[in-house]
């Protein structure tokens, strides 16, 4: 069945490139990012996963673990890994599930039939602390993911755990945000002590709470 925002990510133990895990053991009390992967040693694929490894920084800082899911194993996994690092510059630094029975292709429904009977989807999951599912993306096999847009609706969906508010179409960390429709005017001169813009009075912006 799909998986849904607000549904708690499915738990899985899986042989990875850095040994067994159990997905929420693993994930411990931050966030992670789970996606997937059409088939190894693909192209685009391969970027993506070079990307992704040179910018595990970022994902560092914001408490959020990564790991990726493709349909072969383990061995097969492990020689892809030596040519990402070649051809991508960045060695690959977080684990690649091995899933050549593709119990958790199947577990997060990332094998849409009508695309492709053997390849999932290019799937991504962001799961937060409390295991629940904050966003799903998918995206056709043709099409490498954003780094970019996956960082930003992260730092939006933290922001929106911590604080009650909502981000604008194309809003970027630092930019003002909007506060959500159950905080009244009162509570918010409260809650945001840098003020409020009031549009309408159910747009309202505020400077980033936590900047
Ligand atoms: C790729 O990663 O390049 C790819 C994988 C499956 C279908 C199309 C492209």
């Amino acid at each position: 069945m799909a998986i849904r925002l607000g549904d708690v990510a499915p738990d899985f133990t899986a042989e990875t490139t850095e040994g067994t895990i159990n997905f929420h053991q693993w994930l411990g009390e931050g966030w992670g990012i789970l996606f997937s992967h059409p088939k190894d040693f693909t192209p685009v694929c391969t970027t993506e996963l070079g990307a992704f490894a040179a910018r595990k920084g970022e994902f560092d800082r914001r408490d959020t673990k990564l790991i990726a899911v493709s349909v072969d194993d383990v061995e097969s996994h492990n020689r892809w890994k030596a040519d990402i690092g070649e051809t991508q510059g960045s060695d690959l630094n977080f684990p690649i599930i091995g899933d050549e029975g593709r119990s958790v292709a199947d577990l997060y429904d990332m094998i849409h039939p009508n695309a492709s009977d053997t390849m999932t989807v290019r799937s991504v999951f962001i799961v937060g602390p409390d295991k629940k599912v904050k966003l799903t993306l998918t995206y056709p096999a043709s099409t490498g993911r954003n780094v970019d847009e996956i960082i930003r609706v992260l730092d939006s969906v933290q922001l929106s755990a911590k604080f009650p508010v909502a981000t604008p179409v194309d809003w970027k960390d630092g930019d003002d945000v909007i506060i959500v429709m159950s905080v009244n005017d009162e509570d918010a001169k409260e809650k945001f002590p840098k003020g409020f813009r009031k549009v309408k009075d159910y747009l309202r912006f505020t400077p980033q709470p936590n900047k």
